[in-house]
């Protein structure tokens, strides 16, 4: 391949707001990203979240460098991956920040416990993956946290939580 930049090869740029609508076509599985200093925990919801490697287990999560969740898990170097059923919709709006709760209040609606790494691990998730940040790489505003995967745990089968044409759905 030559050149392969857009403006290159004289097509238009994609702007933010095209790239945005045609992220909404792409299903993502909604999950809680979560980690706990000091015993404060901390979390947002994510659907940023990807399955790199099976030997060692790893997973990415691309987290926005401004969050707050993104600061503590750099400081903490550990994080819970709590994967959404269909019913608990409602939490994930929490965890989006959509309903005004910040910080360590978001964790009251739900019960929380722990795997290996003392990263809040949610009770009714699908499943949770208790992992270690092994790499944070940086790519335009956010950052990509790698972990290995130290923990998990399998939750009750659900419908799952899905994120399409900017509404959340069940599978
Ligand atoms: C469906 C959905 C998916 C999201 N996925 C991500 C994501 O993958 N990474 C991210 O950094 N923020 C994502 N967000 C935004 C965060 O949940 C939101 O900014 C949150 O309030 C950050 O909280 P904090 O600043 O307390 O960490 C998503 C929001 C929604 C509604």
């Amino acid at each position: 391949m030559k050149d392969a930049s857009a403006q290159a090869e004289g097509a238009a740029p994609v702007s933010p707001q095209t790239f945005r609508d045609a992220m909404s076509h792409v299903a993502g599985a909604v999950h809680i990203v979560a980690t706990a200093r000091d015993g404060a925990p901390a979390g947002f919801t994510a659907t940023a979240v990807a399955a790199v490697s099976d030997q060692p287990p790893m997973m990415l999560v691309c987290a926005n460098a401004d969050s707050e969740t993104t600061a503590t898990i750099l400081e903490t170097g550990n994080f819970s991956i709590n994967t959404l059923a269909f019913e608990d919709a409602a939490l994930a709006e929490i965890f989006a920040g959509r309903t005004g709760v910040r910080g360590a209040a978001r964790f009251e609606a739900e019960r929380w416990g722990v795997l290996a790494t003392g990263a809040p691990a949610l009770e009714r998730a699908l499943v949770t993956f208790d992992c270690r940040v092994v790499s944070a790489g940086v790519a335009a505003t956010h950052r990509l946290i790698v972990g290995e995967v130290v923990a998990v745990r399998e939750g009750l089968r659900r419908r799952a939580l899905v994120y399409r044409e900017r509404a959340f759905q069940g599978t």
